[in-house]
Parts: structure tokens; C-alpha cells; sequence
């Protein structure tokens, strides 16, 4: 089966389905878009002139759609942390028309896989008119978006013609997390040893998401028991929260099933009530500084008979509490988590679908891009 995207003439090689193949390019095209922001001989970034200065930057927006809407989320964690600068990160349909006042000369950040989306668009133009510096990171390069931007950081993900987007997010994961490191080094924040640090960690990106890719077989054969949930929760904490919610997004939209993403510190106030055995958790903790008050969340859940899935570089012999399923990922720096934690939950979300024999490449009532309101 050939597809038209971006007027290119795609196919699927030698997957099932064009998302097959997307998620397996991205070691490959985040690759491709790593060597674009970075100077790897010397562990630097590398960006292009941006249309202002981060060092002049209070606060930046970002507003976006859907999976993109997830990356700004993860973005936010990194400027905040890394560059200490404030961000205000929104849905685009709710921005455009909040009516925002923003300070003159601040700067804006769209990210946009098809550069075409309607809210997004819209929200753009509500920050020219309130005279922000815009900058845009999408993978379509002659994009309305990008037309209307003051500056553009392209993805390099090739056309993606899955209306799950998976190589789109990862990409845009990673021109924000070089965004962030050059904001810190603009700032101040970011010294020379952190940069090496930081990009020796983006860098082994690739790697890491090829390793968990070279074997599905676990995720293939639980997620036939995934296919059988009424609801599903995702839960994280830190930047694994958008990923928890990027997690529920890819398996609402492509299984049709209903999940939810929560930051599992809240469980507490409310969602434990949904929790019993008949309903998974997808605990998704890489061993950071989180980790220990994510797996007392665990608990809390197993206490409850909740199933759990653990998407997670430690031992689940470790972690105190009964775990259905254990989805093992490599150990990461804590930097590109986001990164290669997405890999798992795109699997888990496209073999659940395939076992449900939905269209996983038009899934029902979706467009790839909503150029409409
Ligand atoms: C993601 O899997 C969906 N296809 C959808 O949420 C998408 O991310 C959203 O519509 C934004 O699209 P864009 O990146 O082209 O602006």
C-alpha cells in the first residue's frame, strides 16, 4: 500500500502498518534530527539564529495540539529545570481564545506536526498580534505554520502517515530538549560539563529506543490481555506525567478504548476510587529522583487488586508490590526519559490495536490533520 504525504509517495515496507514502520524509523530519523541541533564530535548543541534572544526571554508560551501538545508539557519540565526559565504550556483551542495578555517582545513557541492545524494556527496569530517573537517546530517545512512563523526548527521525521503520530513526538521531543540545553547555556544555566552531560545522553537516544525495538515479543503477547479493559490508567510523575498522558492518548485514539493519564501523585485525591481488578495501571517510572514515591503509588494501587504494568528500568522483584507485567527498558539519564519511554507505550497502544483489528493506520472519526476547528 502506497501513501500520499506531504505530496511524497510513501509505503509501508515490509510492516503491517504505516505506524509499525513510524515507530521503528525513529531511532534513524531522531538520529537525523539530532545530528541537525547538535555539533556530536563535541557533545555541543548546534541550533540555527533564533528570533530572540533566551538570555532577554521572562517567560515563554507554548501551545499545541494533542501528541504535540504532550511534547510542550515534556518541554516545559526541561526549560524550568535546565534553563530556569518559566513556561506557560497550553492547549491551543483553549489559548486562542483566553484572551492572554502577554509582554511585549515575549516569545512563543508552537510545535505542529503538520504545521496545519487550525487552534494551533490560531493561536499563533494571537501572539503576533500581541507582538510575541514566534518560533515554530514543525515537520512539514512549507506549513502554514511555518509561514507565519518568525523562525522555524524543523523536524526531521519524514512524512508520517500513521494518524497516530510516534516519530513526529519523538522528534519534537528532541528539537525542544536542544532548545532547552541552548536556553540554558543562554542563561547562564548550563555550564560546558552539563552540556557535554546532556548531549552525550541525547546522543545515545537512538541506541536505547533501537534496544527496546529489537524485542516486542513481551508487549505483543500482554497486550492481547489489555484489549479486554473497560478503562485503562496511565500514571507518571515529572516529565513521565505527559508521557502518561501522551501513553492514554495513543491508546484511546487508535484501540478505541478509554484511558486516562494521571500524575500519580494524585491518585490520592480521587482517581484511586476507579481502581480494581479489573482495571490496568500502566506505571510508567524510570529510576530518577520520582521513582521511589511512584512505585509507594504502586502500592497503593496493588493494595486495591489494580493490575499493574511496570514500564520501568528497575528490577519489579524491587519494588514491593505485586506487578502483572513488567516492561523492561534500558536505564537512561533522566534528561531523555520522555524520549525513550515513549517507544513502550507507542508498542503497547499499536499491538492492543492490532489484536482489536481496528484501523490502526484511520482509526474511526480521526483526520491526521484538523485544519478546522
Ligand atoms: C496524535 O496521535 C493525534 N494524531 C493528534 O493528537 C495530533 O497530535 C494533533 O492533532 C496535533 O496535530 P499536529 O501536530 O499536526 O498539529
Amino acid at each position: 500500500v502506497k501513501s500520499h504525504a506531504a505530496g511524497l509517495m510513501v509505503d509501508k515496507g515490509n510492516f503491517r502498518h504505516f505506524m509499525a514502520k513510524e515507530i521503528h524509523e525513529q531511532p534513524e530519523v531522531v538520529g537525523h534530527t539530532l545530528a541537525h541541533y547538535l555539533d556530536i564530535a563535541n557533545y555541543r548543541v548546534a541550533l540555527p539564529d533564533l528570533p530572540f534572544d533566551f538570555a532577554d526571554v521572562g517567560r515563554l508560551s507554548l501551545s499545541a495540539c494533542g501528541t504535540a501538545f504532550y511534547a510542550c508539557f515534556v518541554a516545559k519540565y526541561w526549560f524550568e529545570r535546565w534553563a530556569k526559565l518559566p513556561v506557560d504550556v497550553d492547549i491551543a483551542s483553549e489559548f486562542r481564545y483566553r484572551e492572554v495578555a502577554m509582554e511585549p517582545g515575549g516569545a512563543a513557541l508552537f510545535v505542529s506536526q503538520s504545521g496545519e492545524t487550525a487552534d494551533t494556527l490560531a493561536s499563533l496569530r494571537y501572539c503576533r498580534a500581541q507582538n510575541q517573537h514566534v518560533l515554530s517546530v514543525v515537520n512539514v517545512r512549507e506549513s502554514s505554520i511555518a509561514r507565519e512563523s518568525d523562525g522555524v526548527l524543523p523536524t526531521l521525521g519524514g512524512p508520517e502517515v500513521g494518524v497516530a503520530s510516534t516519530k513526529a513526538f519523538t522528534c519534537q521531543l528532541t528539537v525542544l530538549a536542544c532548545l532547552a540545553i541552548a536556553a540554558g547555556k543562554a542563561r547562564g544555566t548550563i555550564g560546558p560539563e552539563l552540556e557535554t552531560e546532556l548531549v552525550k545522553a541525547l546522543v545515545e537516544v537512538p541506541r536505547h529506543m533501537a534496544e527496546i525495538l529489537r524485542d516486542e515479543s513481551l508487549t505483543k503477547t500482554w497486550a492481547h490481555s489489555l484489549s479486554k479493559a473497560r478503562d485503562v490508567l496511565y500514571l507518571g510523575r515529572g516529565t513521565s506525567y505527559p508521557i502518561a498522558l501522551e501513553g492514554a492518548l495513543k491508546l484511546k485514539e487508535i484501540s478505541y478504548i478509554h484511558a486516562e493519564g494521571y500524575a500519580a501523585g494524585e491518585l490520592k485525591h480521587g482517581p484511586i476510587a476507579l481502581i480494581d481488578e479489573s482495571v490496568p495501571v500502566i506505571v510508567i517510572a524510570p529510576q530518577d529522583e520520582l521513582f521511589d514515591k511512584t512505585v509507594s503509588n504502586m502500592q497503593e494501587v496493588a493494595a486495591r487488586e489494580g493490575k499493574i504494568i511496570l514500564v520501568s528500568d528497575a528490577n519489579p522483584a524491587s519494588v514491593g508490590c505485586a506487578v502483572q507485567t513488567a516492561l523492561p527498558v534500558p536505564t537512561v539519564h533522566r534528561f531523555v526519559s520522555p524520549l525513550v519511554y515513549a517507544v513502550p507505550i507507542q508498542l503497547i497502544a499499536y499491538y492492543t490495536a492490532v489484536f482489536m483489528g481496528t484501523d490502526v493506520d484511520q482509526p474511526r472519526n480521526l483526520a491526521k490533520s484538523v485544519t478546522v476547528e
